[in-house]
This record gives structure tokens, sequence and C-alpha cells, in this order.
């Protein structure tokens, strides 16, 4: 057997071509053993509208089916339909320190902002060490972000098991490649600059989208240079080695506009995510098929995290 890998995708929005290349591909591709689930318990740290939430949790569910997540593989689900997370989460919360929490990069972020913050916000990564632990999972893929909060995690679970024996096996994190996704405006990608080209749009408005990218003022006919350009750099996610040389070479060569490029990256994006987004219709006419898997996958994590659960409860005198 593999190494157990676990991630939770917030259901924060409609994905983009960040999400993409940053999770979703790293997901699919480790997708043996896997568990992944929309974590939408810690979506309402952000998210307080119902249908919005309901949306984004349906979406995140047919995007990574869409995406190539096989049900057969993978288990994929809800965080809420395993609510046992809840309850490990207190028994965690008994053994993690306040002061901890506080050293919590999104709680302390928001507090340096003068904004106020939820106890929600600050116990966020207590649920989410639960998810991790709930399942025994081995390897958490993430990104820079998230690595306080595996480090977190290892935290809670050996002062668990210090105090009460070897209950929860110790996750590692697994950073994966940085891949830089620039946004139409040059800056990393990211819904709340609304900058971000969503996984779905298609036709004229993803046109539309692909035609704002911002580029300098370099006449058609000048040479330009391809390693600066926010173009290039999507174009490059998605093209061969050749078609990157080739692309890279009319830049320099100079007679080669911007426009030009953005209509190549426009045809890319289309084959890429054409087929992509064909079985997301799918999944959007019928729901009913993304509810079944989610159910399955509930059902399948939810006797593992039970016995997890349970095994917690016996270890500090709850049984
Ligand atoms: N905090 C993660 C994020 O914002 C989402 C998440 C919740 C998660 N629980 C998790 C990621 C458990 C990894 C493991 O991206």
């Amino acid at each position: 057997m593999g190494k157990r890998y676990l991630s939770g995708i917030q259901p924060s929005g409609m994905l983009h071509l960040g999400n993409y290349f940053g999770a979703i591909r790293v997901h699919v591709e480790h997708q043996d053993d896997a568990f992944y689930f929309i974590a939408n318990y810690h979506a309402l740290t952000s998210v307080q509208d119902a249908d919005t939430l309901r949306r984004n949790t349906f979406d995140v569910a047919a995007t990574y089916l869409a995406c190539g997540l096989d049900p057969d593989r993978a288990v994929l689900y809800r965080q809420s339909d395993v609510p046992e997370v809840c309850e490990l989460m207190w028994l965690l919360m008994t053994v993690t320190g306040a002061g901890l929490l506080e050293k919590g990069v999104s709680y302390k972020d928001k507090r340096a902002r003068g904004l106020p913050a939820s106890a929600g916000l600050l116990t966020y990564p207590v649920l989410q060490a639960a998810d991790i632990l709930s399942v025994d999972a081995d390897v958490v893929p993430v990104g820079a972000d998230q690595v306080q909060h595996v480090e977190f995690c290892r935290d809670m679970a050996a002062s668990f098991n210090h105090l009460y024996g070897e209950v929860f096996k110790l996750p590692e994190y697994e950073l994966g490649t940085p891949v830089p996704v620039p946004g139409i405006d040059g800056q990393k990608m990211s819904k709340s600059y609304d900058n971000h080209i969503p996984i779905m749009m298609r036709g004229k408005a993803l046109k539309k989208r692909v035609m704002s990218i911002r580029t300098d003022s370099t006449p058609v006919e000048e040479p330009k240079d391809p390693t600066t350009c926010t173009v290039f750099a999507l174009y490059s996610l998605l093209a061969t080695e050749e078609e990157k040389a080739e692309m890279a070479a009319a830049y320099r060569a100079g007679g080669y506009g911007y426009g030009h490029a953005k209509l190549a990256l426009l045809d890319k994006l289309n084959e890429h995510f054409g087929p992509i987004r064909e079985r997301y219709d799918h999944y959007v006419r019928h729901p009913d098929e993304v509810e079944e898997v989610l159910e399955r996958g509930a059902r399948t994590a939810r006797a593992i995290v039970r016995a997890t659960t349970d095994r917690a409860r016996a270890a500090c005198g709850i049984d």
C-alpha cells in the first residue's frame, strides 16, 4: 500500500487556473488511495451565504470530477458529511496551546489589519488537524501557505500521543514545486485580486479575459522579451517545449504582436479545458451523479474517521 494522501479544498469560489496548476493537477496525479474533501466547515470562516456555499461546494466536486478525479481511485467527500471531525477537533483543542493558535498566519494577518477575527478563524488549524489525523493520512500535499498548518497538526498529534499513548499518526507535508500562475494583471492569480481566469470560463467571456491580459506597449514590429510577458507565462503552462520555443523565437524576432500570442493562448486554453468543460457541463445537468459520488465518499471516509475518533476517545477516558 502506498502513502495515503489527504487534502482539503475550500469551496470559496469558482476554481481558476491558479487552483488548477497549483492543486487540482497535483491531486489528480496522486489520487490512488487519496482522500480529498471539500472543506465547507472551514469555508464558513469566509463564505457566509448559504446559497453561495452550496453552489461553491457543488462546483468544487464537479470541477474535480471533470478534471479527472476518479471516485474508484480516490475518496472524494464533503467535510460536513463526516461530522466526527468536529468531535475530534474538540479532543485536539484540549491539547492545543491558545498561544500556538495566536501564531496562526491567517489569524495574525487579520488581527494585524485591525479586522475582527472569529473563534472559528483562530481555531481553524485545529479543524484542519482533525481532518488530517482523522484518516491517518501520511502525506498532505501543500503549497507554502499551508506548511504551518501541517506543522501545527504534528504538534497537536504529538501532544495528544504524549499524554494518551500512540493514537495518531504524524503526517508529513509535501511541498509541491511552486508553479507561478500570473493573473491577467501580471500579479499572482487570485480570486481576491479579480485577475483570475476561471477554468470553466469560455466563449466570448474567455476571449475578452485573455485579450485584456496586461502587456507592455512594445509595437508589433519590435522584438519582445518572452520571459517578462504574462501571456507567454500562461501559454508556457500548457504548451509543449517545441511550441514554447517557437513562440519565444517569434517574440524575439519582432513582427509578432501580443495580440497574436493572446490568440495562441486562447486556442491552448480551449484545447486543454474544452473536454474538461464538457464533462463539467454534464455534471451540471446531472447533479445527482455528483451527489452520489460525495455520499459514497462520505461512507468510506466516515467509517475510518469514526474508528480514529473512537480510538482517541477511549485513550482519553471517554468511552
Ligand atoms: N486550509 C486549507 C486551504 O485553505 C484547506 C484545508 C482544510 C486543508 N483542511 C485541510 C488542506 C486538510 C489540507 C489538509 O487551502
